[in-house]
């Protein structure tokens, strides 16, 4: 028996089913199946020769730079022949304008080509004035077949290859819209087969859908080198691009860019930036310097507690994770005796930043615990560490260049691990190494 040619695809995580379904099995998202066609003929495959690794050159280090310091960091050093980097975000964060600024350090190395299935060349155009990018080497295309994209880039030869974006592009191939799993997964692997065999470096713009996940997801992590989160609140300037995978590069490397009247600005000191608004001598403030990639980064975590009026009283976690918070409650409750039972909790990192590095839960202790008691934590003091379920404080790593920024910043004390403390060179700065908790609250509030 042959298989039926049309089947059902899950929208959201890419499950197949032979009928439509309306609940995914898989992922549990409702009315997400669409239908697909299944790619019956084997495609015709090129077949590669093995190499010997010492006959291997190194051309995947000539890295390009895109002149833009902090999106060459996030991307590992630099642009990798070949490589397919798929740049995610929300609609409106920014994306296409970071990719026309970078296109204007690429166009150095020669054409490079911007095809456009979302906008006009005259509304791009409108963007590269505001940008100031006038190039004669930055080709636009406005097209969203697949073949005729390929068929363009097989003319021209372009240095560097953008699609804006993949939810746009379909392939005639294939029945289904564009912006289904399928077409975006068969345009993704087509696009990467022609960057793989030019050595074109090739950017993909995914819009991130409402669950926070890029449509299509679980496919193009796969096929791409490199994944790239560009997130940041709309409502605040600042933006942080995140690499989430990297094969030729390290992972949760951040740069960090400040969105203004003429696109996108690089900022060299972060934690300046993120402290610049901390408020002096008020309770739930504290600061603790937290590592992105190889780049620390000093933050201010706040936190207000208040008599909650329900019966359950709420929690809520911005920025760091919700049941990390829940247990550095419980830790609290249990082993210092603060009795937050009927207390509304609220913590927040300051600057739309997120942390998901345990070294962080100490500085959500302090906040708590200066917000309950209605003591303000000095200043000019940071903290950090892990904090375990006995409430003991454990050693974090890369303590000292943490500590060094710190420093650089002007900061004057630091409550760290006694495990972190024990084997710290000269740093210029009064650092306490603590054993518990209750010693560090101890310290930071009599
Ligand atoms: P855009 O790059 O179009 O976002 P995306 O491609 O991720 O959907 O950015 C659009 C937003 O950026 C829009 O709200 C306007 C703002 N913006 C500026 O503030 N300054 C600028 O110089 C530019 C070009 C855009
Ligand atoms: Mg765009």
């Amino acid at each position: 028996m042959s298989l039926p040619k049309i089947l059902y695809q899950c929208q959201s995580c890419g499950y197949t089913s032979p009928k439509w379904l309306g609940k995914c099995p898989d992922c549990g998202a409702w009315n997400s199946f669409a239908e697909e066609q299944r790619l019956t003929k084997l495609r015709k495959q090129e077949t590669s020769k093995p190499v010997a690794l010492s006959d291997i050159s190194h051309s995947t280090a000539n890295r390009h730079s895109t002149e833009i310091k902090e999106f060459d960091r996030t991307l590992g050093g630099g642009v990798v022949p070949g490589s397919v980097v798929l740049i995610g975000g929300d609609p409106g964060i920014g994306k296409s304008t970071l990719l026309l600024q970078a296109l204007k350090g690429l166009a150095k190395l020669g054409k490079v080509l911007y095809v456009s299935g979302e906008e006009s060349p005259e509304q791009i155009m409108i963007r590269a004035d505001r940008l100031k990018v006038k190039s004669g080497d930055i080709m636009l295309l406005p097209e969203t077949s697949l073949e005729g994209i390929i068929s363009v880039a097989q003319d021209i030869n372009p240095q560097v290859i953008v699609i804006d974006s993949i939810q746009t592009i379909f392939s005639i191939e294939l029945p289904s819209a564009p912006g289904s799993v399928g077409q975006i997964r068969d345009c993704a692997t087509k696009l990467m087969f022609f960057a793989k065999k030019h050595g074109t470096p090739l950017f993909i713009i995914g819009h991130v859908t409402k669950e926070g996940a890029i449509a299509g997801p679980r496919v193009l992590e796969h096929i791409v080198d490199t994944v790239l989160y560009f997130e940041g609140d709309k409502g605040a300037p600042f933006r942080i691009l995140r690499a989430v995978k990297n094969r030729f590069g390290p992972t949760n490397e951040i740069g960090v860019f400040e969105m203004t009247e003429s696109g996108l600005k690089e900022v060299d000191n972060p934690s300046q930036l993120f402290l610049s608004e901390k408020p002096v001598k008020v309770p739930g403030s504290v600061i603790t310097a937290s590592l992105e990639g190889t780049r620390p980064l000093l933050v201010e975590i706040q936190s207000l507690v208040s008599t909650s009026n329900f019966g359950v009283p709420r929690r809520t976690a911005l920025g760091v994770d919700y049941n990390r918070v829940n247990l550095l409650i419980a830790v609290l409750d249990k082993r210092i005796g603060m009795h937050l039972g009927s207390m509304d909790i609220f913590v927040n990192v300051v600057g739309g930043l997120k942390i998901d590095e345990p070294a962080a839960d100490m500085a959500i202790i302090a906040a708590i615990g200066s917000s309950f008691k209605n003591a303000p934590i000095d200043s000019g003091t940071f903290v950090f560490g892990e904090v375990g379920l006995s409430g003991e404080l454990r050693a974090i790593s890369q303590a000292e260049i943490r500590i060094k920024e710190a420093a650089k910043l002007g900061l004057k004390r630091g409550l760290i691990p006694k495990g972190n403390a024990k084997n710290l060179k000269e740093t210029g700065i009064e650092v306490i190494g603590v054993k518990n908790v209750e010693e560090a609250l101890e310290i930071l509030f009599f």
